[in-house]
């Protein structure tokens, strides 16, 4: 069996159709992103010159805020006050990783939780956890997206989560559960990955490890969510060995063009929606 490509590209460039539709049809408001990126790591220059991209290609007003590396933290809170209180700005994101003068979380608490459009503070992912309306992390929601695109059903699978990150892993696990998937999470310190990612239903890997999860460790006609960007001299490579497993699943994302820009027009999407609750 070979997998049906699950092709993130084309779900999301019907999306950010549908988003440009509607920003069109807002009269009186635009709704207006802020993009902060601290320090120059080369990655997030490419990840914020796309977000700016993508929102002008739609119609949302994107706000760039590139800051030097030697950034103070209270620096930065300065210009998030400022972003929290511009009416333009229905949306706050501040690109990870800062530089290691500036403490991440004490960033991410101090940004207005009705404008966290990467659904980032405390507040939101609490309320994601609890099963109440909140801004939902673009990846994770983009991945939800996806499955529904393809209408792959959820519940009673066992759902496989790798990596427990706060982006994606964490906030991942609680979508699935919402949606009444039984749900593994493993992360660097399982034992015995394989025996966990043997049994998945459902397998979303998300841990910047190329080629991590191999042939062997799928199950046959398993739906497999490769969430992994890895620049390797040979290109980008997913954290998935997509040669082989694509004979083993029955649905694959590729890496490029599965999940990346799901994450993308979830983004807009979430902005559009502070927008209009204004
Ligand atoms: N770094 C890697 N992924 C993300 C993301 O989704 N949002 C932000 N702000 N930074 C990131």
């Amino acid at each position: 069996m070979t997998a049906q490509i699950l092709d993130g590209k084309k779900v999301a460039t019907d999306v950010r159709a549908q988003i440009a539709k509607e920003v069109e049809q807002t009269e009186g408001i635009t709704p207006g992103l802020a993009v902060v990126l601290v320090g120059d790591d080369q990655a997030s220059q490419v990840y914020v010159r796309n977000k700016e991209k993508a929102c002008n290609s739609v119609g949302i007003n994107s706000f760039m805020h590139l800051l030097p590396a030697s950034t103070r933290q209270e620096e930065l809170l300065d210009l998030i006050k400022k972003l929290n209180a511009d009416s333009k700005v229905h949306g706050i994101l501040v690109q990870l990783p800062v530089p290691p003068q500036i403490d991440p979380d004490i960033i991410l608490q101090a940004i207005d939780p009705t404008k966290d459009v990467d659904g980032f503070h405390p507040f939101n992912t609490g309320k994601l956890m609890a099963g109440l309306k909140t801004f939902v992390p673009c990846t994770p929601r983009g991945i939800m997206h996806l499955l529904a695109a393809y209408n792959i059903s959820l519940a009673g699978k066992h759902a496989v989560v790798v990596g427990r990150s706060n982006i994606v892993g964490k906030p991942m696990a609680s979508l699935l559960m919402a949606r009444d998937a039984t749900v593994t999470v493993c992360h660097s310190k399982t034992s015995d990955l394989k025996e966990f990612t043997r049994s998945a239903d459902i397998l979303v890997v998300a841990v910047g490890r190329p080629r991590l999860i191999t042939a062997d460790m799928v199950k046959p006609g398993a739906v497999v969510v490769d969430v992994g960007i890895n620049r390797l001299p040979e290109g980008l490579v997913g954290d998935v060995d997509f040669d082989t497993v694509k004979e083993v699943a029955s649905y694959i994302t590729p890496v490029p063009g599965g999940v990346g820009p799901l994450t993308i027009a979830m983004l807009l999407q979430n902005t559009l929606e502070s927008a209009l609750d204004k």
